[in-house]
Parts: C-alpha cells; sequence; structure tokens
C-alpha cells in the first residue's frame, strides 16, 4: 500500500477514471464494470477495477482540490504505474454559450491555486491536456453523438467565492466553465511523463445562476462517463 491508497501493486488499472466524490467511483464501478472489485476504502476513498467492453479499468474519488488530486494522482503513477488518468466531474459555466448538462474537454487549465507559482517560483505554467486522450475523447464524442465544447477552465481553491463579481475576468479571457482539480492533475501527470484529461459536465451556471436537479446530473453525467470509458 501507499501512504493514502490500500491497494495492492497490480491492483489497478493503466488507465482510471477520477470522480471528486467516491460514492460516484462506486456508482460507476457498479454500474459499469463487469467483476469489480474494491481496492481501497483508505479516508471512504473507494477505488474499484474491473473490466469494461474487456478491458481492465479502474475508478476511483480524489477528493475536492488541487491538493487532495495531487496527492492521489502521484500515489496512482508513482507506486501503482497508472498511465491514463481521467477526471470526470462537474463544472460551473463561465460563458452564455456554455450551458447546463453541456460535456466540456478542458484543454487546459488556469488556476487561482498557489501551488504552481511556488513551484516555478513565481513564474506562470500551463497545465494541458493530453493531446492522444484529448483526440480520442473528441471521436468517441462524435461516434456517440454527444456534443461537446473544448477549451480553457478555471481550476479554482474556491467554491463560495466572497466576489461573487469574479468570474467575469476570466469569462472575458474566454475561460469556459471553473471547477477544483484539472490544473493540479495535469500538472502532476507532465511532470512525470503520463497522460491526463478532464470530461466535464456543466452542473451550474454563474452567468445565468441555473443549476441541475440531482436527477439531471445523473443523466448527463452518464454522457461524460461514457466518452471517458472509451478511452481505456
Ligand atoms: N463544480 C461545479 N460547479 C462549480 C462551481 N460553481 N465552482 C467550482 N467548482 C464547481
Amino acid at each position: 500500500m501507499s501512504v493514502h491508497i490500500g491497494a495492492k501493486k497490480g491492483d489497478i488499472a493503466e488507465t482510471i477514471l477520477l470522480p471528486g466524490d467516491p460514492l460516484r467511483a462506486k456508482w460507476i464501478a457498479e454500474t459499469y464494470f463487469d467483476n469489480p472489485f474494491c481496492f481501497n476504502e483508505v479516508r471512504g476513498m473507494y477505488g474499484y477495477t474491473g473490466t469494461y467492453n474487456g478491458k481492465r479499468v479502474s475508478v476511483m474519488g480524489t477528493g475536492m482540490g488541487v491538493p487532495s488530486i495531487s496527492i492521489y494522482a502521484n500515489e496512482l503513477i508513482t507506486e501503482y504505474g497508472v498511465k491514463n488518468l481521467i477526471r470526470v466531474g462537474s463544472a460551473g459555466s463561465y460563458q452564455a454559450d456554455v450551458k447546463i448538462r453541456d460535456v466540456v474537454l478542458a484543454m487546459s487549465a488556469s488556476s487561482t491555486s498557489g501551488v504552481n507559482e511556488l513551484r516555478f517560483g513565481g513564474a506562470d505554467y500551463a497545465p494541458t491536456a493530453n493531446f492522444g486522450l484529448f483526440i480520442k475523447a473528441v471521436e468517441a464524442a462524435r461516434s456517440k453523438n454527444i456534443p461537446i465544447k473544448a477549451g480553457n477552465v478555471l481550476s479554482s481553491d474556491e467554491f463560495y467565492e466572497d466576489d461573487k463579481e469574479s468570474f467575469k475576468k476570466w469569462s472575458k479571457f474566454g475561460v469556459l466553465c471553473v471547477e477544483m482539480e484539472a490544473a493540479g492533475l495535469y500538472t502532476i501527470a507532465a511532470k512525470h511523463r503520463v497522460n491526463a484529461l478532464a470530461i466535464l459536465t456543466i452542473s451550474d451556471s454563474l452567468v445565468s445562476g441555473e443549476s441541475t436537479t440531482s436527477k439531471e446530473r445523473e443523466t448527463t453525467f452518464k454522457h461524460m462517463i461514457e466518452v471517458a470509458l472509451e478511452l481505456a
């Protein structure tokens, strides 16, 4: 086992789906995997491995925010040999034409997290999706007739922002939506020369104030998972 993951070497597949919520990881394994087994319960951060269309694949929760996903990504890569890390999560829209239920591929992730500022001594690093995974996700979405949008997203350190208007500056510079993990995932994957992609479903809009019901989130979440599973 590693510091935060109670799996044995070989328990985790080369490709892993990473929702923030561990109960969503359990739901994905129980809904989509054949013969799933649970490899982690440490901190309730459930992780499962099974097969999907005959291919071995894993899923595990990451918790919320750049520090949490960075810890799990580090251990998955360095201790368990994971090569493809696919975040599947929700995001809040920053653009009028990015609607509730839309699926967004994060090509790059700006951030309010201080981690990379520290790492690069105040210089800007541009966390970027893996091109191969990105192209495969586009092709999978097209073959399933699932419309997608792609571009820069914001990985924020805050969910409840003091300044409710602060999203407008990101919006003006073309940022599509806000979530809390992609920048951390992309940076750790790049450092270790492995592949990462964040696939997001819009759950709320800072532009219109709308949000999805839990039932709607379930249906739209399925589109995102079906695209992600094709990357295994
Ligand atoms: N994930 C979903 N909606 C979000 C929001 N409004 N801010 C940050 N992360 C989110």
